[in-house]
């Protein structure tokens, strides 16, 4: 059996594209692997208390029996989610653009499972999974557009799963996702919808290419 940890960040439930998207990764992988068994974290839903990750911290030098109750319950928390990374043999990350950065929940999300001891820096005990990082953006960012350099997120998430993690990751965006709703942008419905169009082929055929290795290996 295949295990596919999938999570998600973004904060609304309708209309979500980056939640469409992992939902076009999550039912490829299913028609393609019959015993795919997924295990959801819905941060937009149940985000972690931004509390959690300063208490994992401080717990981290701290003998076991000498941490307080906050720090036990924080260093429980940070094993729980390394233990569903751990398990899985694909991973897919749901993350929107929220105000030019990266989504708070996926932040404290990260620093929490940097504190189990399995994540502690230069260890990459995902070395090689198969990965997708879905990304929405509002905006265009283009080359040559205004906004070009602005979205401060996919960077970073690349750079910590691809390179700190060692994911092997592929990477599925989605840009002018606001163009329906918001009207200066009116001209820029068809290119839009087309991108979305594209983006949704893309984790298709990523994830086809993803359950062929699976299938191979596991
Ligand atoms: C609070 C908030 C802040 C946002 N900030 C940006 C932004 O800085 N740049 C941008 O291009 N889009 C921004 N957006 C738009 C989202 O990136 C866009 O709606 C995206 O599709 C959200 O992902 P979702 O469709 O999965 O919910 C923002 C949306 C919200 C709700």
């Amino acid at each position: 059996m295949s295990k596919i940890f999938r999570l998600d960040a973004s904060i609304r439930q309708e209309g979500s594209v980056t939640r469409a998207l992992a939902d076009t990764i999550e039912r490829t992988v299913a028609e393609e692997l019959a015993d795919a068994d997924v295990v959801r974290r819905d941060l937009g839903v149940t985000p972690l208390d931004g509390s959690v990750w300063p208490a994992a911290v401080s717990a981290g030098p701290v003998p076991e029996g000498e941490r307080t109750s906050e720090q036990v319950a924080a260093a429980g928390i940070a094993a729980e989610l390394a233990d569903q990374l751990e398990g899985a043999d694909a991973l897919i990350f749901a993350v929107p653009l929220y105000n030019f950065g990266v989504s708070q929940h996926f932040k404290t999300w990260l620093d929490v499972v940097t504190t189990d001891p399995r994540f502690a820096p230069g260890t990459q005990p995902l070395a090689g999974r198969p990965a997708f990082l879905v990304t929405a953006r509002g905006g265009g960012y283009g080359a040559g557009t205004p906004r070009e350099g602005w979205d401060h997120a996919t960077g970073w998430m690349r750079r910590m799963l691809e390179d700190v993690w060692g994911l092997d990751l592929d990477v599925i965006e989605a840009e002018l996702t606001l163009a329906d709703v918001n009207p200066a942008m009116a001209d820029l419905r068809d290119l839009a919808k087309r991108q979305l169009e594209e983006a949704h082929d893309a984790a298709r055929e990523t994830a086809r290419s993803v359950t062929l290795r699976l299938r191979a290996t596991v």
